[in-house]
């Protein structure tokens, strides 16, 4: 299967509109990041190391449990690393200065933790990401956004990525956290900032559903667009495409509110997963909220022609 683009326009104002007022203290902060540090002009990231107790907060932002499977770029002396693999995660640094690489495995070896570490002596910008649930960042906002198009391209959805002080492009954070440490006297000297990302599936596109089975089956065509994690959806009826009182997207769960579907489901929710090219899930009854039937869809076009 060829995978669709994971990042499609959303029209004017579709996307920013959603944007509780709440959050607008939050993006000027992320505005605040995305701006050059004064004295540092070359984009590569400096060999200096997250502090612990940021480390911490990144960890739990990221909901690390021993399940996982972490990726750190440009591991340094291998810290992340090494606390993720103390709290039982597999753990893999990717690091390229051969000195901080061999000084790592030292340190993953006094501490018996050789078993669940691999530092490897990489560029970053030539890692497969694809087998990691957790990717840490501490880099630059360059290489961030760099990193941006393969982390949705590649990592699956639900996966999670956490960046100490530099957003990811464009990638409105699911989470973000700020954080006094007094002890940092580099960067953002006295504070940092902590965001999370969920790896959203690919939604966009046109979808061809039905609702329920045998002789209660109906079908109809609906499109998604896409930016990130943010949806907008519309079905197609006779009289051209009537949007979605609501539609969202958290990982690979999508949820959405139909106005207008075959009688006799007409007005209700879905709740579905989508893995690859399908959705698979249920629709309720908005007055009762009721189970009604099977969900299904198979998307039929990969392209953002919607809303036409
Ligand atoms: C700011 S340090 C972060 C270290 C560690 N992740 C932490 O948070 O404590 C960034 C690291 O990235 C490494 N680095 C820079 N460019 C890299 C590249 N292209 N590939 C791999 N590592 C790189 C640097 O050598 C440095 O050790």
């Amino acid at each position: 299967m060829t995978r669709p683009d994971r990042i499609v326009p959303i029209g004017p104002g579709g996307n920013r509109a959603r944007f509780p007022r709440a959050l607008t203290g939050l993006l000027a902060l992320l505005a605040s990041l995305s701006a050059p540090v004064a004295a540092q002009e070359d984009p590569t990231p400096p060999s200096v190391g997250t502090p612990p107790r940021v480390i911490d907060r990144m960890l739990s932002l990221a909901k690390l449990r021993s399940t996982d499977s972490l990726i750190d770029l440009g591991s340094g002396d291998g810290r992340i690393v090494l606390e993720a693999a103390r709290r039982g995660a597999h753990a893999q640094g990717i690091e390229v200065r051969a000195d901080l690489v061999a000084a790592s495995r030292r340190e993953a070896e006094r501490l018996g933790l050789t078993q669940r570490t691999e530092f490897r002596q990489a560029d970053i910008f030539a890692v497969d990401l694809s087998a990691a649930s957790v990717l840490t960042l501490y880099l630059s906002p360059e290489f961030n956004e760099r990193l941006m198009p393969r982390i949705l391209a590649t990592m699956r959805p639900g996966a999670r990525v956490v960046s100490h002080d530099f957003p990811l492009g464009t990638w409105r954070p699911d989470a973000i956290e700020r954080l006094d440490v007094p002890e940092k006297n580099y960067g953002r000297g006295g504070e940092s900032v902590v965001m999370l990302w969920i790896v959203p599936a690919t939604a966009a596109g046109r979808w061809r559903a039905s609702i329920g089975d045998g002789s209660l089956k109906q079908e109809f065509v609906f499109s998604i667009a896409q930016q990130f994690q943010a949806i907008e959806g519309a079905l197609l009826s006779d009289h051209g495409y009537r949007r979605f009182a609501r539609a969202a997207l958290h990982a690979d769960n999508i949820s959405m509110t139909l106005d207008g579907a075959p009688s006799p489901y007409r007005e209700g929710s879905v709740t579905a997963r989508i893995e690859g090219d399908r959705m698979t899930g249920i629709f309720r009854f908005r007055a009762t909220e009721a189970v009604g039937a099977v969900f299904r869809a198979q998307r039929i076009d990969t392209r953002p022609d919607l809303f036409e």
